[in-house]
């Protein structure tokens, strides 16, 4: 028995015996890595959930030394980041390393939710894969948000100041509710000690907690693939599926290539263009707070302004923030809007290749409109712009259902 085991790979004695013996750590490596099967043809695509965690990391550690400068104070503040940025040591590339890891983290997180419209990845079973996604991604939004009012710029503050005032617009619980977030009458030092805890504090442990169950959701029901076949419906004598490899060494070391790249075009912009034009850093926020003077134009920061565009395209205030609430919703209902029988863009037909593609359009034309100012003809087009972006979410059951699907094959398709 003991050599059977041996010759399957249960280790022997020593520290890594003592271990399992307490601690199931060779079990967990083996389900979670060196025999967790992942299909063979999987894409470039499929690297963002492991960058996502690279960025994730970036950020974890370079907000730890952040922190040690920093001071959440509404008279600190903001010489406490310029502090950083002169006279702490590289404090200058912790911080740009920070606020640039902030955008790709969104621009990570986009491609990786994009990959699962290619695909169909959120539909059966992997529907709480989706829906823990979701969850990540209004974490994220929330972690993005209150990180950005804590340099106690003139962007940081009446960014805020907007959002928060949204939500007067809820009947009954508005004021109240704008009352709790801020703390405070007006946006103040109060604000900014709360925000400054859930974002170092409390959306952090729940991002990381979130995203441990997103990958033990993935685990349990295997990742899909570019051609949304399900690889556990052909295995050989032994149980393993005929078109997988293990994650590790097999897909490791590719997706290692691409972390090596990414790394290298994250450090262009880092070293050449951290405030990317006024995109990533905008040029307001190296002003300090003021709370007399309003800046020419308040925009959120480029991962926010496509669902700022919505808000703004409606002239109500009350609707606005339904329409504005409901745009950043919607996707979560995707695995039941979707009735397509086929998973992959490659077996669809041209009617949800057709609003797909208009939809990456849409998302993309409003994310520019909401940088621009709300007048004339910028308004009407986020109008036309929003109608597209509900129409491709709400029409979605009807179009999927009658589009011309093609046969799915058995086998995944793989060209080496
Ligand atoms: C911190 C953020 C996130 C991290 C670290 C993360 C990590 C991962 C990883 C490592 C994978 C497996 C590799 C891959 O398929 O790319 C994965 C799969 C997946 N993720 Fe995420 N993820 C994050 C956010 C999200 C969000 C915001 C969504 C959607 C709303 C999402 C939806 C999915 C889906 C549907 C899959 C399965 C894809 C498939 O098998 O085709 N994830 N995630």
């Amino acid at each position: 028995m003991a050599r059977i085991e041996a010759e399957v790979g249960k280790p022997q004695g020593g520290l890594v015996k003592w271990i399992d013996d307490r601690f199931p750590m060779t079990a967990t490596l083996k389900y979670h890595i060196t025999e967790y099967y992942a299909s063979k043809n999987l894409n470039l695509w499929y690297v963002f959930g492991v960058l996502a965690f690279v960025v994730l990391a970036i950020q974890l550690l370079t907000g730890i030394f952040l922190t040690m400068n920093y001071k959440p104070s509404a008279t600190e503040a903001f010489a406490s980041v310029e502090y950083i940025m002169r006279d702490v040591e590289w404090g200058w590339l912790i911080r740009y390393m920070h606020s640039t890891g902030a955008s790709f983290f969104f621009i990570v997180v986009y491609l990786h939710m994009y990959r699962a419209m290619l695909y169909g990845s959120y539909k059966k079973p992997r529907e709480l894969i989706w829906l823990i996604g979701m969850l990540i991604f209004f974490v994220l939004m929330a972690e993005a948000f209150a990180g950005y009012l804590l340099p106690w710029g003139q962007m940081s503050y009446w960014g805020a100041q907007v959002i928060i005032s949204l939500f007067g617009a809820i009947p009954w619980v508005g004021e109240a509710l704008v009352e709790i977030i801020r703390g405070d009458y007006s946006i103040s030092d109060i604000t900014l000690n709360r925000f400054f805890a859930l974002h170092v504090i409390l959306l952090p442990l729940v991002l990381v907690g979130l995203v441990f169950v997103h990958i033990v959701a993935l685990h349990e029901v295997g990742s899909n693939n570019p051609d949304g076949i399900e690889i556990k419906k052909n295995k050989d004598a032994s149980g393993k599926p005929l078109d997988g490899i293990t994650f590790h060494p097999y897909h490791t070391s590719k997706d290692l290539v691409v972390i090596i790249v990414f790394l290298m075009i994250f450090s262009a912009v880092v070293f050449f263009a951290p405030e990317m034009g006024g995109y990533f850093l905008e040029h307001a926020n190296f002003e300090p707070a003021n709370v007399t003077a309003t800046p020419e134009h308040i925009a959120p920061v480029w991962y926010f302004t496509p669902f700022y565009a919505i808000l703004r395209a409606v002239p109500d205030k009350l609707w606005g923030f339904i329409l504005f609430g409901l745009s950043v919703i919607l996707p979560v209902f995707l695995p039941w809007l979707d009735r397509s029988r086929v998973k992959s863009i490659r077996y669809r037909g041209w009617i949800y290749k057709g609003a797909l593609g208009t939809f990456t359009v849409t998302f993309l034309v409003l994310g520019w409109l909401g940088t621009q100012p709300a007048e004339g003809l910028y308004v009407l087009m986020a109008r036309v712009f929003s109608v597209l972006y509900f129409a491709f979410f709400l029409l979605m059951p009807y179009y999927t259902a009658i589009d011309k699907t093609k046969p799915v094959p058995d086998r995944v398709t793989y060209h080496a």
